[in-house]
């Protein structure tokens, strides 16, 4: 049984398990990257939040409201980096799943061509935020009003906070991709956009 104190210590803002095992986006992302993608970057920033919160308002808080209470905010901008890079990363692990890509189900499809054209074009779209995010970022589709959107994010930054719905997103960090791809960016988001994107994932997020 747990004390009192641990109990009290305990931070709501643990690092969720990821979706699959380390090996199973292998050999688009190997299990390497995903070790230190997820098992010390993606930890690292829970746990990162944990400390900056701890004793705060923001303490019991939900992570998206953490990150629309401090985005913009000069003295909160640590808490809202941790908060944001630990939704993101949560996020991105479930836009991707082993034996992914292909062709998003009828209602999602006909959202996507109603907004793009095609899905080809929503692919090409993504595909080119994502190599045009300068720096470490990620590349978005997001749904802002009626009309599906893809967007690219610098840094921690996430639609969320300009009350954009995300659908899917990639990461361009280079801990991303660089011990599989190295600088070939682009090989990399191409392989995910076609192996890895998890459509059934937008979908449900779609609603
Ligand atoms: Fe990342």
């Amino acid at each position: 049984m747990m004390s009192n104190e641990r109990i009290q210590n305990a931070s709501p803002h643990a690092l969720p398990s990821l979706p699959y095992a380390e090996t199973a986006l292998d050999p688009v992302i190997s299990a390497k990257t995903i070790g230190f993608h997820y098992g010390k970057h993606h930890k690292g920033y829970v746990e990162n939040l944990s400390k900056l919160v701890a004793g705060t308002e923001f303490a019991d808080l939900p992570l998206e409201r953490i990150i629309t209470g401090t985005a913009g905010k000069a003295d909160k901008t640590a808490i809202f980096n941790n908060a944001a890079q630990s939704w993101n990363h949560s996020f991105y692990w479930r836009s991707l799943k082993p034996k992914g890509g292909g062709e998003p189900r009828a209602a999602l499809k006909q959202k996507i061509e109603a907004s793009f054209g095609t899905l080809e074009a929503c692919k090409k779209e993504l595909a080119a935020a994502a190599l045009t995010q300068f720096g470490s970022g990620w590349a978005w589709l997001v749904v802002d009003g009626e009309k599906l959107k893809v967007l690219k994010t610098g840094n921690a930054d996430v639609p969320l906070t300009t009350g954009m719905k995300p659908l899917l997103t990639i990461d361009v960090w280079e801990h991303a991709y660089y011990l599989d791809y190295q600088n070939r960016r682009a090989d990399y988001i191409s392989a995910v956009l076609e192996k890895l994107l998890n459509w059934d994932f937008a979908a449900e997020n779609l609603g």
